[in-house]
């Protein structure tokens, strides 16, 4: 059932980085089925403009344009190419992401440098070309960067990523309140594991998988659609008041982690029961 009118988010031109894989293509052809201008950035045309055909295709209007984030020439420049084929934007999310798997004691500082010049620097170039932009032209617009739940606590393995992350975050909720008074919302999602080639070649081995999908009550990774629906509540006018937030969707699965008894929740409950009757004390 779809929740959503079919035009919640005219109106809104948004422009999605990493837009043309994963989530950020999932994002970008949801918020254009919802009415949004999309404009999708990453490295390699190709899937960009596969994204803004489908788009087209299916009667919406869409832009595709390469660009490296790590660059705020050029993130200034697609934003100015995007603006001359869509109008004005008013819209970001921050998605395109750079993320491996290694102890930390190996990395070397290039390896280091390409996750956080992705995640942070693009996430803060992008979010200031767009907002002095919006400032400038006296527009209201939403910001949402697409983090994750170990931006709050760290991650083992993953030091670049957990570092570039907690660094949106910071960003996200200082610019909360410094614009504020531009009418510039900005929020932060953080997703459990969703299936996608970029992440899971990445970072989930078989075991790995298993392992995850062990913290996650339900025991299911995420569906896109289910990510997608809460990204265009955010970004759409029916959230006005909802900012400087960190919006997690993961199925409990960090709560579950950071649960002492949690693991009683996997257990067949009559079994589970069993255990907790076991060790209630008996009447005298
Ligand atoms: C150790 C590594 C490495 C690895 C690369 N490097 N991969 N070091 N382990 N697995 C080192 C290289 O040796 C090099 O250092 C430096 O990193 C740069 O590598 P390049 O390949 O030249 O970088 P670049 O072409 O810029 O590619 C960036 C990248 C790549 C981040 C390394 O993986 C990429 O393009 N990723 C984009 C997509 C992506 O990662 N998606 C997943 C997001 S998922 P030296 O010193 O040798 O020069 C995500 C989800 C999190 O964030 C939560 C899940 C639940
Ligand atoms: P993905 O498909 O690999 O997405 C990453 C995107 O970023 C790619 O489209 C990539 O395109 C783009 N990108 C990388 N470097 C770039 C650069 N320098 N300039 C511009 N674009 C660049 O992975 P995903 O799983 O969809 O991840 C999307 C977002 O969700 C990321 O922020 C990730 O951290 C977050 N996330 C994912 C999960 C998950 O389980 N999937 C969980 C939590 C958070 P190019 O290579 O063509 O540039």
């Amino acid at each position: 059932m779809e929740p959503f009118r079919p035009d919640l988010l005219a109106g809104k031109t948004t422009l999605i980085t990493g837009g043309g894989t994963g989530l950020g293509r999932s994002m970008a052809l949801r918020l254009a089925g919802l009415g949004a201008r999309v404009a999708v950035v990453g490295r390699r045309p190709e899937p960009l403009q596969e994204v803004a055909d489908r788009v087209r295709a299916a009667g919406g209007r869409a832009a595709a344009t390469p660009c490296d984030v790590r660059d705020p020439e050029a993130v200034e420049a697609a934003l100015s190419r995007v603006e001359d084929e869509l109008g004005p934007l008013n819209q970001l999310v921050n998605n395109a992401a750079g993320n491996f798997l290694c102890a930390s004691e190996d990395l070397s500082p290039n390896a280091f440098d390409s996750v956080v010049r992705i995640v942070l620097y693009g996430s803060v170039y992008c979010t200031l070309a767009l907002g002095r932009r919006l400032i400038q032209r006296k527009q209201k617009g939403e910001i949402l960067s697409i983090a994750t739940t170990y931006a709050e606590t760290g991650s083992a393995f993953v030091l670049p990523s957990a570092t570039a992350k907690a660094g949106v975050l910071a960003m996200t909720r200082s610019l909360a309140v410094e614009w504020a008074a531009y009418g510039i919302r900005l929020n932060a999602v953080a997703p459990g594991p969703f299936p996608t080639e970029g992440a899971f070649s990445r970072l989930m081995t078989g075991e790995l998988e298993e392992q995850a999908r062990r913290r996650i009550p339900s025991r299911r990774f995420g569906e896109h659609e289910e990510l997608t629906n809460l990204v265009a509540f955010l970004m759409s006018d029916a959230s006005p008041y909802l900012t400087g937030d960190l919006v997690t969707i993961d199925g409990a699965e960090a709560l579950f982690s950071g649960q002492e008894f949690a693991g009683l929740a996997h257990l067949d409950r009559t079994h589970a029961k069993g255990l907790m009757a076991a060790l209630k004390p008996k009447k005298r």
